[in-house]
C-alpha cells in the first residue's frame, strides 16, 4: 500500500474502487485522448506498489504502436504489430496476462527486471483500436484476471470518450 493508503492490497487483490473514482474525477469531461493516457499512467504508476512500468502504445499507422505517456524507465519508441506482448495484444484486440515474460515468445526486454506484464487495449467510442495499456512488474505473475476486469472497464469507460 502507498499513496497516503488510497489503495489497499488485501492478499494480492487491489481495490480499484478509489482509483478508479480518482481518475473519473481528473479525467471528467476530457476527451483527449493523450491527455488521459498521461493522467492514467501516472495514477496507476504511483498508487500501486508492484506496477513497476505503466505506459501507453499508441496505434500511430496500421500495425504500428509507438510511445505514448508513461511512467517508470524508458520505454522502445516502436512496436510492430507482430512483435512482443504489445504487439499481440494490438494484433489479437485481447488482454495479455503474462505471469513470466521469459516464457512469452518474442517478448520485448524493455527492462532486464521485468518479470510479468499486462496489455489491455484500448478502444474509442467507435470501437477503434487506438492504443494498449502495458504495465510491467519486477515480480513474477504479479496480476490476476481481477486487475484484467477492473482495468479493462476503467479503460474502456474513459477512452469511449475520445
Ligand atoms: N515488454 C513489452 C515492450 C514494452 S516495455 O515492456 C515497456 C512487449 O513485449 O511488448
Amino acid at each position: 500500500m502507498n499513496n497516503g493508503g488510497n489503495v489497499m492490497i488485501n492478499a494480492m487483490e487491489i481495490d480499484y474502487t478509489p482509483l478508479m473514482a480518482r481518475v473519473d474525477v481528473l479525467c471528467d469531461g476530457e476527451g483527449d485522448a493523450i491527455a488521459i493516457m498521461a493522467t492514467v499512467a501516472c495514477e496507476l504508476f504511483h498508487a500501486v506498489d508492484g506496477f513497476d512500468w505503466v505506459g501507453f502504445y499508441r496505434v500511430v499507422t496500421p500495425n504500428l504502436l509507438k510511445i505514448g505517456p508513461y511512467q517508470g524507465g524508458h520505454g522502445c519508441l516502436l512496436i510492430p504489430f507482430d512483435r512482443g506482448v504489445c504487439g499481440a495484444a494490438a494484433r489479437q484486440c485481447q488482454t495479455q496476462l503474462v505471469d513470466d515474460v521469459h516464457a512469452f515468445d518474442g517478448h520485448i526486454a524493455c527492462s532486464g527486471t521485468t518479470r510479468s506484464e499486462l496489455v489491455i487495449p484500448c478502444f474509442d467510442k467507435h470501437q477503434k483500436l487506438i492504443a494498449v495499456l502495458d504495465i510491467d512488474s519486477d515480480q513474477p505473475a504479479f496480476f490476476t484476471e481481477h486487475d484484467a476486469k477492473n482495468l479493462n472497464a476503467m479503460l474502456q469507460r474513459l477512452f469511449a470518450k475520445s
